[in-house]
Parts: C-alpha cells; structure tokens; sequence
C-alpha cells in the first residue's frame, strides 16, 4: 500500500508530484505529504487526510519552487495516521529525507541503536529508523548518497519501495526496491519515479520497472542501475506505455466506480478480443502459447487470490472441474503461501489479481515455484509485480481499474477463466470438452457484452431501490452453484462501499443458522435465475418470506413468477448456467454503488481501504 512519487528535472517538482499523488491515491489515503529541495535545504509539507489537503500549501508559490522532490500518500502501517506520521520522513539532523512504501520488519531493534546514539524521533513509523539509519552511516562513511543508501539496506529487512534525497547532493536521488513496486519513466533530461505508471504516462512512455533487490541512482541526469549486492545491471529493459491517458480520467461520470461499472460492455468485449476461434470452438492466449506442453501435464489446479479476485476464481473453479475435468482448489494467497499444501509439479497454480501488486497473491506464487509448480497469472496491470513473477500469463486487457471497489476487473476475471478452462478442456484428451458444446459456450460468450449493455440500461431501477434499502444495516446475499460466488461478491461490493454488514453465502447455507437472524430488518438478496438451480432458490425464497425478512430476486428476464412472492425483482437477460454470476455481478455493483452514494460515502475510496494490498 502507499504511494511514492519522485521528480528530479528542470520542471517545478510540486505540480507533478502533486498530480502524481492525485493518480496514485487508490493506494491509500490517510495522509500525505511532498518534500522539495529548496536552496541547499529540505521543505517538508504534509497532512493528514487525503492529497487535496496538500493545495492549502500552494498560496505561496515561491515557497514551492524546487526542482527536485519527493511524495508520498499513506496507508497507515506503523503508526495512526496523522501529520506526524505522514511522509516524507526527515532524518534528525535535516540532511535526509525519504518516503517508503512497505515494512521494515528490524525497525525496532535498529531504532533502539540510534536512540543509544542520541537520535530523536518524531513519529512512530519504521520509515524514519531508516531515515536516520541513512543519516547515521552518511555521518561515518565518506562514500557518496547512493553507497550509503546501499549499506543501510543491507541492515534491514522487510518489504520497500524508497526514494532518498540528500540536501549535500542536490542532484541526485535514490531509488531502491524489494517486495514493493517502483517504475521509473525516463524523460528528456528529467526522471520520474513513481509505484506505479500512471503519475508517469502524461510526462513520457518510456519507463523501467526496477526488479526486487535492486537500487537506481538518478544523477546528473543519468540513470545507473545496480542490485542492493553491488552488482551493476548494464542495459536494463526499458518499456514503452501503451496506457492512454484519458483511461485514467473519469470521462463524464461523477466517480470511477461508475464509469467502470458502465464500461462493463467494452471491457468484457476487450478480454475475449483476439481470442476466440469460433469455428475451431476453441481460445487462443498468447501467452501461453510456449507452455502447452506443461499445461498438458497438469492433473490439479490451485487458484489463488485475495477479495474479489478470489470470488472470481471460485467460479473458475466450478468451470475447471465442469470443462476440463481438473480438480480445482481455490485458495487464499495468504494461507497457501504458509502452509503445507499437498501439491506437486503436476499441480498448476493460477494467481488471479488485478493490481498484480497484492502481497499475499505474491507470497503465494513464490511458494508455489518453490514446490516446483507451474505458475500461472490473470492479471490487469500490464508490468506488475505478479505478471513478471508467474511462468505465464493473461492480460484482463480492460485498462486501469481507479475506484478501489473492484467492477470491470471481476466480470472480466471470471470470463478469463471460463475461457482457460474451455482452452484446457479442449487440449485433454481423455475428460475433454467436445468441439461442439465448446462452440455453443463461445457463442454465448460473446453475446456478454450485449447482455451487459441490457442491464445498465436499467440502472435507473436500481437506483430507486437503493433509496428503498438504504437504511437497514444488515443483509444476505444468496445464490446456488456458479452463482454462491456472485452472492460472496455482491455482498464485498456492498459492504465495502456502503460499510452496511452483508454476508454472502450459498442459499441452503442458510438454514444451518444464519435464517435465525432473519426479521424485518434484515433483508436478504437471493441470485435465483432461472436454472437448474431456480426451484432450490424459490424454496429459499419461502422459508425467508416465512420469516417476515425482505427479499429482492435477481432472476432471468421474463419470468414473472418472483413478483409474486418477493418484495422486489431485478432482471437480468438469460444466459448459460455458468455465464450467470458475469451479469448477475453488475446488478449488485450498481446496487452498491447507488446506495454508497444515497448514504453519503466516498464510493470510489471507501474508509481504510486502499486498492493494491501490498503488505501481509
Ligand atoms: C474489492 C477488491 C479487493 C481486491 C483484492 C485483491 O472490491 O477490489 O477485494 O479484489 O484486494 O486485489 P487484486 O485483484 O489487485 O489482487
């Protein structure tokens, strides 16, 4: 989590740190804070709150003319999260200044040696231990600002993207990575460092994505790369953007969150684009071209992921077992990567994630090629930490997710998966997926986009049945088989957006004790398409009308039946079984997203969240 931006060029620093800040905001967003190197000396401005908070220093301009600079939003690790907690992070004696987007594990052992020292500090966070750490050793050592970074790194252990400015080297700047994510774009005489690429792609498309255990001094505009180890790294591999930069403003709509729920219908056309081959009812991935031969070989399938993500693969989870016949397990990223998973090297692992940054998603990965497992990734950002990290790879394709509740990245997951287990069915030969009932899912398929277009048309429903519901402060959401996923989502969706409590489980589930809670403050959402699972549902239905408890229906367009036995009824158009849960998903995004916004909240960055999780 956090975000950390750097410019060091001929431009004033603050605007494009500051606009920097704005982009990375997703990460968190409980404070934040800019350095600039002014005259020989460091100006630090921060606050707690978010990045806005931060144009109250703006009135005076002269103040914030420095070219040279560093930024930083919070989300809290160490520490509340306050003014003095927020970064930059000044050493005691004014000569350092940092931010870090991480942990450092040893902080208190190495700060209880500089309190022995005489240091003083100021807030509690890891980051200033190892801004003085930094200072410390500069004080001892006569070797430039980077070598001194390099041996306080070699002291500490933990997870950091860092970036360090010395006030005695004015025109250099240190970047260091290990476990977070750091890009740095390359402009004209002017580098740009930042978590991620979007505070970079309006300044220049050309970036490196430093590895793990690597450092960059950036120095008289130049650009030298090294391992934290000394090791230096001739020609790096410098990318070229493709991202536009009106993906990442909101184009009309009055949050994120909205747009992308809206861009839905595009989203889901760009994940099958190229991909399908209709007439050979079959996929094509790219990416997985070179790995056929390992692919065949795989008899289990592990998917791990985290939120949302981990939703979608247990959907993918029904279509692996149903399509190809492999046995699939879903896990959390955070346990598979600490326990003993009986698994081997016939057992494949898919790592599902948007961001591609979160750290339990990439623990688990790690752990897996340690087991020898062939790793596999569904990511959305192109570059990321788990796209470099796994053997092989699918792009969502469906550009940057800003609101930090996850919309078009979901439908998109889940349509990717359904689309590898119809590529897997169809390679295995002995429990396979026929040419014929594979065409007829890819036909359908690529109906989704249409279909979801449908229903956004109806939104306007939705929102009035926000304003219904929007005072009670607990809820169900139910569903059977594909969609008991759905029902998990939906209820994420909502309670994050809306902070109303929703539990999201199968519908039988219901009557093994949870239906004790049920009365008529507490209503429940149940998934019910007409399907082979529709009857089972209408039973659910009753035994929660009994009740007395509220019921609104998702069921398939033009059965009228529910009206008559539920309080309200959203429709979604027919499609196949397994295909439900893709559009069932936007009903209850919307719903979400209307009653957030009739309560009041901050939709697109919900209260102590932030987008990419990239601590444990
Ligand atoms: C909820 C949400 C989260 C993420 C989870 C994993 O709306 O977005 O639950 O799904 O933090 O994130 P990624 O997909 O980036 O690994």
């Amino acid at each position: 989590m956090c975000g950390i931006v750097g410019y060091i060029g001929k431009r004033k620093a603050w605007p494009v740190l500051f606009k920097g800040l704005e982009r990375l905001e997703y990460r968190g967003y409980d404070s934040a804070g800019i350095a600039l190197l002014q005259n020989g000396a460091f100006s630090v401005y921060k606050k707690k709150g978010r990045v806005v908070e931060l144009s109250k220093f703006t009135k005076n301009q002269n103040q914030l003319s420095g070219g040279v600079g560093i930024a930083h939003t919070r989300w809290a690790t160490h520490g509340v999260p306050s003014d003095r907690n927020a970064h930059p992070h000044l050493s005691s004696g004014g000569d350092i200044v940092i931010v870090h987007n991480g942990i450092i594990e040893n902080y208190l052992s190495i700060k209880k040696i500089l309190v022995g020292k005489g240091y003083r500090f100021k807030s509690d966070t890891d980051t200033e231990v190892l801004a003085n750490l930094i200072e410390d050793i500069k004080k001892h050592t006569k070797v430039e600002i980077d070598e001194v970074v390099r041996l306080a790194l070699a002291q500490v252990s933990g997870a950091y993207a860092i970036l360090v400015l010395s006030k005695d080297e004015p025109g250099t700047m240190v970047v260091a990575k290990v476990g977070s994510p750091v890009v740095i774009g390359i402009g004209k005489k002017e580098f740009f460092v930042a978590s991620d690429a979007t505070p970079i792609i309006e300044h220049t498309k050309k970036v490196i994505y430093l590895e793990d255990g690597q450092m960059a001094t950036i120095k008289n505009s130049k650009l030298l790369i090294k391992t934290i180890k000394n090791k230096t790294i001739k020609n790096p591999y410098v990318h070229t953007l493709k991202t536009k930069i009106e993906e990442l403003e909101k184009g009309g709509f009055p949050l994120f969150m909205l747009k992308e729920i809206f861009e839905q219908p595009k989203s889901l056309a760009d994940t099958m684009r190229g991909r399908i081959v209709l007439d050979k009812g079959n996929v094509k991935f790219g990416g997985l071209e070179k790995f056929e031969k390992q692919l065949r070989s795989i008899n289990r399938l592990t998917i791990t992921a985290m939120g949302t993500a981990r939703f979608t693969g247990l959907i993918g989870e029904y279509a692996f077992e149903e399509l190809a016949g492999i046995p699939t397990k879903v896990e959390y990223g955070s346990e598979f990567a600490y326990r003993e998973a009986a698994v081997d090297e016939n057992t494949g692992l898919l790592a599902i994630s948007q961001s591609g940054e979160t750290k339990d998603t990439l623990n688990a990965i790690k752990e897996a090629k340690k087991k020898g497992m062939l790793t596999l990734g569904i990511v959305n950002v192109i570059g990321s930490s788990i796209a470099r990290e796994v053997d092989a790879g699918i792009y969502n394709h469906v550009g940057p997710e800003t609101a930090v509740a996850s919309t078009k990245a979901s439908t998109s997951q889940a349509l990717l998966q359904i689309m590898l287990a119809i590529y897997l069915g169809r390679m295995r030969f002995a429990r396979g997926l026929s040419k014929s009932k594979a065409k007829g899912i890819l036909k359908e398929m690529q109906k989704l986009p249409a279909l979801a277009e449908m229903i956004l048309k109806s939104a306007n429903n939705i929102k009035k049945l926000a304003k219904k519901y929007k005072n009670y402060n607990n809820f169900f959401f139910l569903g059977r088989k594909y969609n008991v996923a759905a029902a998990m989502e939906g209820a994420l969706k909502l309670k994050e957006c809306s902070y109303i409590h929703v539990e999201g489980m199968n519908s039988t589930e219901l009557k093994h004790g949870p239906i004790s809670l049920i009365d008529k403050n507490f209503p429940t959402l149940i998934i019910a398409p007409i399907d082979s699972m529709y009857e089972k549902n209408k039973s659910s239905i009753q035994e929660i009308k009994a009740r007395g408890g509220p019921v609104i229906a998702i069921t398939s367009l033009g059965n009228k039946e529910l009206e008559n036995i539920t309080d309200d009824v959203i429709y979604i158009p027919k499609t196949l079984e397994m295909l439900t849960p893709i559009l069932a998903f936007i009903p209850m995004q919307l719903l979400a997203y209307y009653i957030a916004v009739e309560r009041g909240n901050d939709v697109d960055k919900p209260r102590n969240l932030a987008k990419s999780v990239t601590v444990e």
